[in-house]
């Protein structure tokens, strides 16, 4: 483990779709410890970078190190390398239960189906125990605890957003990568989910792309700000919002920059 660096460095990714740069030699680093928000106006290349660290998107250029060695991510791969994401959207089994859909966050953990079944060894069976009882303990992390055995598709949309968090977090994530976590909620369940996420940073670091300013500005330890693929400006919250350029990018947005 290399403790000095940042634990997920990207160096000028550059992705074009067709002829359209998408990302022009992005460069962020997620520190060891702590949340780096990706801001931008729709369209400035925030799911595709994100995409991109995900091995979504191969990219035309540029390095990503995790933990000071190379990254190759292969999208199946990632839990094992200590990367767990949530989407834009939810991606949940609807008609599986809270529980459930959680633990299918393990699925590198528990070898369910025929061969399990079969083999039916005491061992198999106290994994799952283990597995069972470290998803229950995700859901009280998220404050849902009550709703286990409930089914997904019945739920409000803000409790299905954290069940999609539990599945991600059930790996036990060095890093994890959110995509506009915060899409869809309402006011109330945004400060939650800020809450949630800021008691986690002791455990794992977290990117997260976001469309809206006022979110990631109590959240997040650093900011990078993307524009028509590229880095427009990064540092602290505080200093970011008050970057000329950052308001010229937001200009003609519906999220004000100077009442957030
Ligand atoms: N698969 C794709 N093929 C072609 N163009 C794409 C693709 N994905 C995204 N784009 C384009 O890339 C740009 C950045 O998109 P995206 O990364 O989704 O932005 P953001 O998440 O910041 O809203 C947009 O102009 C979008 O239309
Ligand atoms: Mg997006």
């Amino acid at each position: 483990m290399d403790e000095s660096g940042p634990l997920l460095r990207a160096r000028e990714l550059c992705v074009a779709f067709g002829g359209l740069q998408v990302l022009n030699r992005v460069s962020v680093d997620v520190p060891q410890a702590g949340v780096l928000g990706v801001i931008g106006p729709n369209g400035a290349g925030k799911t595709t970078l994100f995409n991109t660290v995900c091995g979504f998107v191969r990219p035309e250029s540029g390095s990503i190190l995790f933990d000071g060695k190379p990254l190759r991510p292969r999208p199946h791969r990632l839990t094992r390398l200590g990367i767990a994401r949530t989407l834009q959207g939810l991606g949940l089994f609807p008609h599986l239960s809270v529980l459930e859909n959680v633990i299918a966050g393990a699925s590198h953990l528990v070898r369910t189906g025929a061969v399990a079944a079969m083999l039916a060894s005491p061992w198999a069976e106290r994994r799952e125990h283990r597995v069972r009882d470290r998803a229950m303990e995700v859901l009280e992390t998220l404050g849902i605890a009550a709703d286990a055995h409930r089914v997904c598709a019945s739920l409000p949309y803000g409790i299905r957003k954290r069940v999609a968090l539990g599945r991600a977090l059930i790996s036990e994530p060095r890093l994890l990568m959110l995509d506009e976590p915060a899409a869809g909620l309402s006011a109330t369940e945004t400060t939650e989910l800020a809450g949630i996420l800021r008691g986690l940073r002791e455990r794992t670091a977290v990117m997260l792309v976001e469309h809206h300013m006022e979110f990631v500005m109590n959240l997040c330890d650093e900011l990078v700000v993307l524009d028509f693929g590229e880095v427009i400006a990064h540092g602290t919250p505080g200093a970011t919002r008050a970057d000329p350029a950052v308001q010229r990018a937001y200009l003609g947005e519906t999220v004000g920059v100077a009442d957030a």
